[in-house]
């Protein structure tokens, strides 16, 4: 069976960096195309970090698109302190990756993302793990997209539990709430993998440890990356006992379901002041029978982090 394709838009990112891997990683995508995204770090840092971390794997042929670099709600992004704690000045752990040979895509991020819905279609997955400012603007371009594509999974939002800006937000969907709630009330169906179970995928250094004793660069250089983000996370979430896998579990989830029990819900997102950027049931839709998102509420975390240390221990130890 021929592999499906997969795009990843991402504001790179530690967690982004490791979606890059199990994307690179899975025996199940072709991993096409990267469009970046602002969050984490500012549009063109985050699309410079794909590039590095692609190379660090070998991939030197997985072209790196620069997308939208603010929200639709404004005119520039200013990149949150938080993000520099958690992920380093860098985006990347403050880790010195050498700067990648090759340079961005000249092309269009939001065309190319229509042009690879209109090639591949239903073989066609994409996975966001930032804002949802370049979906958004590819539906506004091209709304029939909304039923071309195969899969949609997002890594955003929190239905079930808190979330980690405010009481109700979640990271991605904070960025630009109107541009989630314009996906999210669209006829596009999708999956949110959101922090109802990102939370509960933990790794910690006894993982890192394993990828550091392959005495590879990316062994290494993954090792260095992901242990910056656990120290970041004893910091900011003493609780959890490691670092949450937000973004490589959405692209886990996108490739094999089976790894979530997801709730079917139409969803909106609320854009007030006092609710910015909360993902629940659209009051206006909660009896149609007819639903577009399915939320991921519960998971099969062992299996997941089995395949996880699986395909990156695999991929480090080639690199
Ligand atoms: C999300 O926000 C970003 O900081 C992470 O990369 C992840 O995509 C978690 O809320
Ligand atoms: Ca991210």
């Amino acid at each position: 069976m021929a592999k499906r394709k997969m795009i990843l838009d991402l504001d790179t990112g530690i967690d982004d960096a490791l979606a890059i891997a199990y994307a690179v990683a899975s025996p199940d995508v072709d991993l096409i195309g990267i469009i970046g995204s602002y969050g984490n770090v500012y549009v063109e840092e985050g699309a410079k970090n794909s590039l590095k971390i692609l190379e660090l794997l070998g991939q030197t042929d997985v072209p790196v698109y620069v997308g939208l670099s603010h929200s639709s709600e404004s005119d520039h992004f200013d990149r949150m302190p938080v993000s520099a704690r958690i992920h380093g000045e860098n985006g990347i752990g403050d880790v010195d990756l050498p700067t990648a040979k090759r340079s961005f895509e000249s092309g269009d991020a939001i065309d190319f993302l229509i042009n690879s819905i209109k090639q591949y279609g239903k073989d066609l997955i994409l996975v966001p793990t930032g804002p949802l400012t370049n979906l958004d603007a590819a539906i506004k371009k091209a709304p029939e997209i909304t039923g071309e594509i195969g899969n949609v999974t997002i890594m955003g939002g929190a239905l079930t539990v808190p979330g980690n800006v405010t009481n109700v937000t979640e990271a991605n969907i904070n960025q630009d709430a109107s541009a989630a709630n314009r996906v999210f009330t669209s006829p596009l169906h999708l999956n949110m993998v959101g922090l109802d179970v990102t939370l509960r995928t933990l790794l910690t250094k006894q993982e890192t440890k394993t990828w550091r004793d392959l005495n590879t660069k990316s062994g290494s250089a993954f090792a260095d990356i992901v242990d910056y983000y656990i120290d970041a996370y004893k910091e900011t979430s003493p609780d959890l006992n490691g670092c949450a896998l937000h973004d490589p579990f959405a692209v886990g989830v996108a490739i094999d379901p089976s790894f979530v029990q997801m709730l079917d819900l139409n969803m909106y997102v609320t854009t007030d002041e006092k609710y910015y950027g909360r993902t629940v049931g659209d009051p206006a839709r909660l009896s149609d029978p007819d639903t577009n998102i399915k939320v991921a509420v519960n998971a099969d975390v062992d299996r997941y982090l089995e395949t996880f240390m699986t395909y990156l221990t695999d991929l480090f130890s080639q690199h």
